[in-house]
């Protein structure tokens, strides 16, 4: 928000369907979208709207539901709509937890994760314009059961018509609501108090409150967006289709912001991923929740990363993985098959090959060989390794945490690292080399004679 609303603003979300259509045990605006819950996008979106008294509509059935609105606004943001008797009985639900609210209304749905703060800015400029309510349209190459939106003259709205209610010419309108509508919270209350359920459902639509209140001689207006952002989910294909709009939106934003990506289309980005101007992601990456990457650094192809950093001209992969606490630091290298987790790697530091880093430090500078694995779990405990600047790891170490390898210190090739090493020393944990000579020729010449074979 960049100044602040006139009139105070409140935001009504829907999510007490019982979704139904999606056959899934987990509650359907629960699902994730870039890895975040439908239900925490609807909120973000009355959030960045301004949105400062946000109430979510929840049903009986789903007590997953009601526990993410009460763990994240509150439980005064809950109101309780049960049964679920339609779309205006569902907001009028929401009357109590808004007592004593003057200001606008914005109603919203928790099953629409693509709807922003942008989407519904021009409601509130109608508003501001004067007219009574507010509602979010779009226009539909395939309307098929949304909501008809029948225009009077100069685009004013005089009634939405459900696809279930309407005739064959009312059908054939391609100009469909959203079910985003913005109202003064006196004026919307009031005319759902009068909402009926004479229809082919049998329920209390809120669409119905245009038509009533433009029988008292109100206006109400409609703003226009992008079928995409007020796309609903109600199956598992629809969530589908909802992550992939998500995603080409997201790359395209990075992409305008100076990120270069060679194959955007095979990118997977978090609802919050962070990624500097400059930095190049090659094809075929994944990034989970929480992860930043810094100016100048490369991601090459085929890594995941999730709850990482990676920092100014770092470069990760090809195929590597970096987990939760992974922080790699300016120009560190980590290379194909290795993975850090809760590591802080230190400037410069390298690690190419085929390594597991959990739990502990790299300092600027050392050199992790091929194969060196961080022995970090006894299968009760987590326990922590620290390898000091410019210390080198000879390849196929393993460093028995608790375990400290001191600055500039080498280990031995094939070492169990069990004890700490210090600064400047080498350390070998191996058992040492014993050579027969000639044990060989002498070993093939009798298994040969065994065999009748000269
Ligand atoms: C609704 C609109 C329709 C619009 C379409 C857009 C009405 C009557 N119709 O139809 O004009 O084109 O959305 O997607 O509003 N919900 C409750 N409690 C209820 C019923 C629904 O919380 O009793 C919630 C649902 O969880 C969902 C939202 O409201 O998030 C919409 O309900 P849904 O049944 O999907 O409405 P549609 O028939 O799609
Ligand atoms: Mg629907």
């Amino acid at each position: 928000m960049t100044s602040k609303p006139t009139r105070a603003r409140a935001a009504v979300i829907l999510a007490a369907g019982r979704g139904e259509r999606m056959r899934s045990p987990t509650p359907k605006v629960l699902h994730l979208i870039a890895g975040r819950a439908m239900l925490d996008h609807a909120i973000d979106a009355a959030r960045d709207a301004g949105c400062e008294r946000i109430v979510v509509v929840v049903g009986d059935h789903s007590p997953a539901v009601r526990a993410r609105v009460v763990a994240r606004l509150g439980e005064a943001s809950v109101a309780l709509q049960d049964p679920p008797l339609g779309t205006g009985h569902a907001v009028l639900a929401a009357k109590g937890a808004l007592a004593g609210f003057v200001g606008n209304v914005l109603v919203t749905y928790a099953d629409g994760p693509l709807l922003t703060a942008a989407s519904v800015a021009p409601l509130f400029d109608l508003r501001a314009a004067g007219a009574d309510i507010a509602v979010l349209g779009f226009e539909s190459g395939d309307p098929g059961g949304y909501g008809r939106l029948i225009l009077g003259a100069g685009g004013a709205l005089t009634r939405i018509v459900e696809a279930k209610d309407a005739n064959t010419e009312e059908r054939a309108i391609t100009a469909c609501n959203s079910g985003v509508l913005l109202a003064d919270a006196g004026l919307l209350f009031g005319l759902l108090a009068r909402v009926g359920a004479a229809n082919a459902k049998g329920e209390y639509y809120l669409t119905d409150v245009v038509g009533l209140a433009v029988g008292d001689g109100r206006s109400v207006r409609v703003a226009l967006a992008d079928e995409d952002e007020v796309a609903g989910v109600n199956s598992q294909v629809e969530l589908a289709a909802a992550e992939r709009a998500f995603q080409t939106r997201r790359r395209a934003e990075l992409m305008v912001a100076g990120v270069t990506m060679s194959a955007p289309e095979t990118v997977y980005l978090a609802w919050d991923t962070r990624i500097a101007a400059g930095v190049t992601i090659e094809p075929h990456v994944v990034f989970g929740p929480g992860v930043t990457v810094e100016a100048g650094a490369v991601i090459r192809a085929f890594c995941h990363l999730e709850g990482a950093t990676v920092r100014e001209g770092a470069l990760i992969g090809p195929y590597a993985r970096l987990r939760p606490g992974a922080d790699i630091g300016p120009a560190a290298h980590i290379g194909n098959f290795v993975e850090v987790k809760k590591v802080k790697v230190g400037a410069g530091a390298k690690a190419n090959h085929l390594s597991y880093l959990g739990d502990g430090t790299v300092g600027a500078g050392a050199n992790i060989g091929a194969g060196a694995i961080f022995c970090n779990y006894d299968g009760f405990d987590k326990f922590q390794t620290h390898v000091g600047a410019r210390a080198f790891i000879g390849s196929n170490s393993a460093l028995v945490a608790p375990v400290t390898v001191g600055a500039g210190a080498y280990t031995g090739s094939g070492s169990v690292i069990t004890a700490d090493v210090s600064p400047d020393a080498l350390a070998i944990g191996r058992g040492p080399q014993v050579e027969k000579a000639g044990w060989a020729a002498a070993f093939r010449a009798r298994k040969l004679a065994a065999k009748g074979k000269s």
